[in-house]
């Protein structure tokens, strides 16, 4: 008696495997799931320059999934600079991908995407080498070709092949070089980026010029900036009321916005201060949970 109890425990346990932190998702597509992301992920700290006040483990611990960050060269090597290293320098991209492979070491039922920029048209080959010196090329999902939005494998199929890394860059990307460094804008349309009005407005497409969006996967900027005699800053005293999960202005409405011009729900919205307003419950109304 006792030993069945404690078989179905243990079944259930297995059973009851999570992905992402839910059962609920497992099953679902990758390009089905909604996922917060932290816009300039590797800026944390309190100045004008940065995007985050909490560390790039911090914002995975807390449940961010989604990784942005912005590369720029600095002596032939890849850092992560804010528009230019004088601006703002936070360190290696080596460095940052080993924080993430260190993180991702510990979490094994985590889908994580990563979306880097490559503000200076770097080679590819430069980012593949940070990917395997870091180690966390070893999580990479490299599809077979392009994908269609419903070829994408379900959350537990990348858990269990071990392919749990799902990885963009903005430009440049090459995938007869780095074959999984996945071209942004081959399956990505995003909102404008920059927005200074706080309700939101628009979930019309910006980027790629010209792309009527259909068969793309959705990324959505919902980080407010303040404008400041024409500089751009991230706007913290906001971020409660912008990382909202309904409300004016919030993730919520933003979202209802999209789905009214898209007829499906952002699988990307990008957000700074991340800790900052209720984006998890946000994100939980987007995937149905
Ligand atoms: C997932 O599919 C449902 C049902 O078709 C749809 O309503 C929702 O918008 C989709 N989510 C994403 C992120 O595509």
């Amino acid at each position: 008696m006792l030993l069945n109890i404690l078989i179905s425990f243990l079944f259930w346990g297995f059973a009851a495997a999570q992905c992402n932190g839910n059962t609920a998702l497992c099953s679902r597509k990758y390009s089905n799931v909604s996922f917060i992301g932290s816009h300039d992920s590797a800026f944390v700290g309190i100045l004008p320059t940065d995007n985050q006040l909490l560390s790039v483990t911090d914002q995975l611990n807390g449940g961010i999934r989604f990784l942005q960050a912005q590369t720029h060269l600095k002596d032939g090597a890849l850092e992560l600079c804010h528009t230019s290293c004088i601006e703002k320098d936070a360190g290696t991209l080596i460095s940052y991908l080993t924080t993430v492979k260190t993180w991702m070491d510990a979490n094994p039922n985590e889908v994580l995407t990563l979306l880097l920029t490559n503000g200076d048209s770097a080679d590819v080959s430069l980012f593949g080498t940070a990917m395997t010196t870091s180690g966390l090329s070893t999580y990479a999902y490299t599809p077979s070709g392009q994908l269609a939005m419903s070829d994408w494998p379900t959350l537990q199929e990348l858990i269990t092949a071990g392919t749990r890394l799902v990885m963009f860059l903005d430009y440049g990307a090459n995938t007869a070089t780095v074959p999984y460094i996945l071209n942004e804008f081959a399956y990505f349309f995003e909102t404008a980026y920059d927005v200074t009005d706080k309700t939101f407005p628009s979930c019309a497409l910006d980027r790629p010029s010209g792309s009527s969006g259909s068969g793309l996967m959705m990324i959505v900027n919902h980080f407010l900036d303040l404008d400041i005699l024409g500089i751009l800053i991230p706007d913290e005293l906001a971020a409660s009321t912008t990382n909202a999960a309904t409300g004016t202005g919030s993730i919520g409405a933003q979202a209802s916005l999209c789905y009214s011009t898209w007829g499906r729900v952002p699988n990307f919205v990008l957000v700074d201060f991340f800790e900052l307003g209720d984006v998890f419950t946000a994100q939980d109304t987007l995937n149905g949970l």
